[in-house]
């Protein structure tokens, strides 16, 4: 059995996290994400919050640095089973370089990371993912003028075919769509692409 590495990208309030969880379920696969919760991981969090102000470029080196830890048990897992990782190398095309970090430093520092199968994007209304994320905690990345640039560097990045994966891309706009719904859509794209 040739086991899948599934990626899942999208602005926040995309449902990401539901979707890649409920696909991992599904497929019996192993889910994890980015930035993970390695020692790493923390450092990052902290920065996300704001505690703790970091150099752009550091930044960025820290996701690599996390990424790189990240890889080598993704491939081990890859072994016995499918991967879907919420967030992954295009995180960092997309969030770094909109704070200005070139993105061949980034595509550098990051050449170990191994390419996925295929990216689902999720896509979705700013209004409502500002909607969907309510009241929780915002982090630095998450206000309006942000999530209309991030939306935006995503598609760039997409229609470029930076990195792009085997299989290529799954884009699904989530607006208005039941969380059933876009579950079913994501299986059927990649039924149709012959990854499942
Ligand atoms: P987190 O709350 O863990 O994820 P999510 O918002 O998907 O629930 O925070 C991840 C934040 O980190 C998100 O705003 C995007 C950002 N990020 C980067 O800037 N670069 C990266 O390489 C990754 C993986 C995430």
């Amino acid at each position: 059995m040739n086991y899948k590495f599934i990626v899942f990208e999208g602005i926040d309030g995309s449902g990401k996290t539901t979707q890649s969880k409920m696909l991992s379920n599904k497929i019996k696969g192993v889910y994890t994400y980015e930035p993970t919760e390695g020692d790493i991981g923390k450092v990052i969090r902290g920065a996300l919050s704001g505690k703790r102000a970091y150099r752009k470029e550091t930044l960025a080196l820290l996701f690599a640095a996390d990424r790189m830890e990240h890889v080598p048990i993704i491939k081990e897992m890859l072994k016995n089973k499918h991967v879907v990782c919420d967030r992954y190398l295009y995180s960092s095309m997309v969030y770094q370089s909109i704070q200005g970090v070139e993105l061949d430093f980034i595509i550098n520092i990051n050449k170990f990371s191994i390419r996925p199968d295929v990216l689902i994007f999720l896509d979705v209304d700013i209004e409502e993912s500002i909607n969907r994320m309510g009241k929780r905690d915002k982090e630095i990345f998450e206000n309006r003028e942000m999530l209309e640039l991030v939306s935006k560097k995503y598609y760039e990045i997409i229609k470029n075919k930076v990195f792009e994966p085997k299989y290529g891309y799954i884009i699904i706009d989530t607006s208005k769509k039941t969380i059933e719904d876009v579950h079913n859509e994501i299986i059927e794209n990649l039924r149709d692409k012959g990854i499942l």
